[in-house]
């Protein structure tokens, strides 16, 4: 139940109906519990647009609202607030019913995201793509849209050539592959130093290109081995991609010629030294000059542009996708504007699909720099993920000596792997975002050690009193402020998640889940739970229950586990 939009459409009626207009209410959360739990803050601006008085148009809103069933009181405060404060019998209703109601009108949505360059291993540079993208896309997906995960990752160039080369050269068996960035240097040194060797890369992006099958196989072979690293990189971070959400760019190979003859016939195309050019009056350099979108090189060579202007296409015309949203770093920004752009003019976009970039900042180190090893190279995400591991055992071993060692693992990975992920996906994507392992592994504050702690005490209340959550199904009267707040937290999901699936920002879902685990601990301080008198002892228990299910919810669509005890 989305009580925001409930709320929105009562007001908007009410709107209309105290002013003959339709204005929007502006419904919004109370900053503090004496102005309600939502206020409707339309008047101050109805009243601009009439030259009325605001406080005057609030109280014929009021009078006009019907809200009898979820409001026990509307009232007008300040200079035209409408204060609106919840039924408690509507609050414990909204709390049986399921925590996430499915879209009316689904919708068939593409998420691009991951998409790495399968020459090298991943490093961290793929992390925040992959983990925001598969927030995304999990969130669409329990909100009942028909997901297409598309891992645009990138095969074809020049660099397979050298790689196939060295492949043919070291066999399948060569240590070198079980790493792939000691499998990249070694060819990338061989083909810096050996003229022969370098010559051979060549002719082998020649023989690719032209379908010889000898190295097509090859190269295969080598797709093959880099997938599958990428495959362990996913399971380890619970990550949803699977072999079959690979749309690589060689994928569209096939169709580049026909995209560049569709840009042909609309007229689109200039040819400028040699090379084949969307010009767009809306894009300009610095300089004022026209930026071109190159889509053909001038040895007949196609662009990342082109393969992204046939995914297009296809995600129109094939996939039938109502949107498709990409997940890259900001970096990407002009690329995809330009993209977006050509695909329109082009028809590409058949009027229909919404194609929206969702950038996000860099990762940088605790000294404000682009995150690095030691000694300045990439970090691979396989040995960050290693390392996060690490911290996390030797945390959970100081604070839950006790636990049996295959538990402790257990915890140990849920908690590296969740802090890892949590950190990123708790800040706004859109600015640079500060890799720190102490913040993310603390266990106050909004990071996921902290949530996955709230759930765990939740889990043992349930052990210390031996009961079974499954049957803990009392109302939940809400009889202090503490329970009253927490009631109100947890019905607000469904409008955070709205709001993540229609602008592609994890960080409020995460906002929500800090809030609730902070009103669960206001409550746990507040109220005896055990030790309470029945039937608040029934009824808190169960908010413990709906609270602990909503936790591990939230956090699952996030992709972090949650542990019973730690
Ligand atoms: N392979 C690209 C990179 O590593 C990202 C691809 C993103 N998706 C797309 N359709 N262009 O930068």
């Amino acid at each position: 139940m989305n009580l925001r939009a409930i709320l929105n459409e009562r007001f908007s009626r009410a709107f209309e109906k105290a002013t003959g207009e339709a204005l929007p209410p502006q419904i919004q959360l109370s900053g503090r519990p004496e102005f309600g739990d939502y206020q409707a803050n339309g008047a101050m601006a109805a009243a601009k647009a009439l030259k009325q008085n605001p406080r005057a148009i609030a109280q014929q809103v009021v009078d006009a609202a019907e809200v009898d069933d979820l409001a026990e009181r509307l009232e007008v405060a300040g200079p035209g607030f409408i204060n609106i404060h919840l039924k408690p019998g509507f609050l414990t209703a909204a709390l049986t019913e399921p925590p996430i109601t499915a879209a009316v009108t689904p919708e068939k949505v593409v998420v691009d995201y991951s998409s790495p360059n399968l020459a090298k291993e991943m490093h961290v540079g793929h992390l925040r793509s992959t983990i925001i993208g598969d927030a995304i896309a999990r969130i669409l997906e329990a909100l009942g849209h028909d997901v297409i995960r598309q891992n645009h990752v990138g095969d074809w160039g020049t660099q397979f050539g050298m790689l196939i080369a060295y492949l043919e050269e070291s066999g399948e068996d060569s240590d070198e592959l079980a790493d792939l960035e000691v499998f990249y240097r070694a060819s990338k040194q061989r083909f810096d130093s050996d003229p022969a060797f370098a010559e051979r890369a060549r002719q082998r992006v020649v023989a690719l290109q032209a379908g010889d099958p000898a190295t097509r196989d090859l190269w295969q072979r080598f797709i093959d081995i880099s997938l599958s690293h990428c495959q362990a990189t996913y399971d380890r971070l619970d990550v949803t991609l699977t072999r079959a959400d690979v749309m690589a760019e060689s994928a569209y190979n096939d169709d580049l010629e026909a995209v560049v003859a569709d840009l042909k016939a609309r007229e689109l195309l200039t040819t400028s030294d040699g090379a084949q050019c969307v010009f767009l009056d809306e894009f300009k350099g610095k300089d004022g000059k026209p930026l071109p979108v190159i889509v053909q090189k001038s040895d007949g060579g196609y662009l990342y542009a082109t393969t992204d202007l046939a995914a297009v296409r296809y995600r129109v015309r094939v996939l039938d996708a109502d949107r498709a949203l990409y997940s890259t770093d900001a970096r990407q920004t002009l690329h995809f504007r330009q993209i977006f752009a050509v695909a329109e003019a082009a028809g590409f976009t058949g009027n229909r699909i919404s194609l929206e970039h969702q950038p996000f900042g860099a990762m940088l180190g605790r000294d404000g720099k682009p995150f690095k090893t030691r000694d300045g190279g990439v970090v691979k995400l396989n040995d960050l993920l290693d390392e996060a591991v690490t911290r996390a055992t030797s945390l959970v071993a100081a604070k839950s000596p006790d636990l049996p060692e295959a538990e402790r693992e257990m915890i140990a990975r849920a908690v590296g792997i969740g802090a890892v992920k949590y950190a990123d996906l708790s800040k706004n994507r859109t600015s640079d975002y500060l890799f720190d392992w102490d913040q993310m592994l603390s266990f106050d504050g909004n990071t996921a050690p902290y949530l996955q702690y709230a759930y765990s005490r939740i889990q043992s209340i349930f052990r210390r009193g031996s009961v079974d959550p499954s049957d803990l199904t009392a109302d939940v009267l809400l009889a202090g402020e503490a329970e009253r707040a927490l009631a109100v937290v947890l019905l607000r999901l469904q409008e955070v998640l709205e709001q993540v699936a229609r602008e592609g920002f994890p960080h409020l879902l995460c906002a929500w889940l800090y809030e609730l685990a902070t009103a669960f601990m206001r409550f746990y301080e507040a109220c005896p739970i055990l030790n309470a008198e029945e039937p608040a002892r029934a009824s808190r228990l169960a908010l413990c229950r709906i609270t602990g299910e909503r936790l591990s919810l939230g956090l699952s669509l996030l992709g972090i586990q949650t542990v019973p005890r730690m």
